[in-house]
């Protein structure tokens, strides 16, 4: 039965953590407007993810950074206006937290106060602790996001495996720590290797969901736009394809191309 016909309990933070305590794994996909969220809820997805991956996969940009904190609550407001039963997450985009906290609790309140949704996401460790103190002491959730952090991918240079030496894995495990002791209500780790995302999943009370990270952690989360074969460039290992959607859409598109061309479309049925 989809979830809009029974008593719909939402999901909250605290239920991803009992999630957790008893072992249930947490599944998230992204969603950025309304008619998809409707469908990725009615669904029964945990966590939708209002991602800054909106840039790649909506925009067309090359990277997250180009993304606003306007555009970012756009998405976030169409997104909660369908979403009956998930938890929704917006991300907080490259240049709205980390000049400094005052700014990066105000970035977390207009997300909050425009868009109605549950939490927001951001990106780092040490280098961001004061904002996540900041914006979790005003009562507001915070999903953190190590690993590889797309919205630093130009101090980075690459989209390669993050985490592989030991100083680097050190340096994740313990921001990862730092974020939950901060009060994060989970964090996401992005292409790093199973072992080490399995040892900070285990080390942690809070849920860890990866991408690219293995089986060992508490929970999965994919662009919804990959996984579905809309996206076609982009194929990492870690990327499970569940449709052709590109391949569904231009041969109905073509079909209705050729309905018009050749008068078939409409028919008597078709006009008033
Ligand atoms: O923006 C996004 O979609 C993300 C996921 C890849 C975790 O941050």
């Amino acid at each position: 039965m989809s979830v809009h016909k029974q008593k719909v309990k939402r999901v909250t933070t605290h239920v991803l953590s009992e999630m957790k305590l008893r072992g249930e794994k947490i599944a998230m996909l992204t969603s950025y407007d309304y008619s998809i969220a409707t469908i990725v809820d009615n669904a029964g997805i945990d966590v939708i993810l209002v991602g800054d991956s909106a840039s790649n996969v909506m925009a067309g940009h090359e990277t997250t950074l180009p993304i606003t904190l306007d555009q970012m609550i756009y998405h976030g407001a169409s997104v909660m206006r369908a979403v009956k039963r998930a938890l929704i997450v917006v991300d907080l985009p490259f240049g709205t937290y980390q000049g400094n906290s005052k700014e990066a609790l105000s970035s977390a309140i207009r997300i909050m106060k425009e868009a109605s949704v549950d939490a927001v996401k951001l990106e780092g460790g040490r280098e961001v602790i004061e904002s996540v103190n900041r914006i979790i002491s005003a009562g507001i959730p915070v999903m953190g996001h190590l690993g590889l952090t797309p919205q630093s991918i130009h101090k980075f240079g690459t989209y390669v495996v993050r985490a592989r030496d030991k100083m680097e894995a050190e340096k994740l495990k313990a921001d990862a720590k730092l974020l939950e002791e901060a009060g994060c209500f989970a964090i996401v780790l992005e292409k790093i290797p199973a072992e080490l995302a399995r040892e900070v999943a285990e080390s942690l009370t809070i849920p860890v969901i990866g991408i690219g990270a293995g089986s060992g952690v508490d929970g999965q989360v994919l662009v919804l736009h990959d996984m579905l074969g809309i996206t076609q460039e982009f194929s990492p290992r870690f990327l499970r394809r569940y449709h052709n959607l590109f391949a569904e859409i231009k041969g109905a598109v073509g079909s209705y191309i050729q309905d018009v061309k050749s008068l078939d479309f409409p028919n008597e049925k078709e006009q008033y």
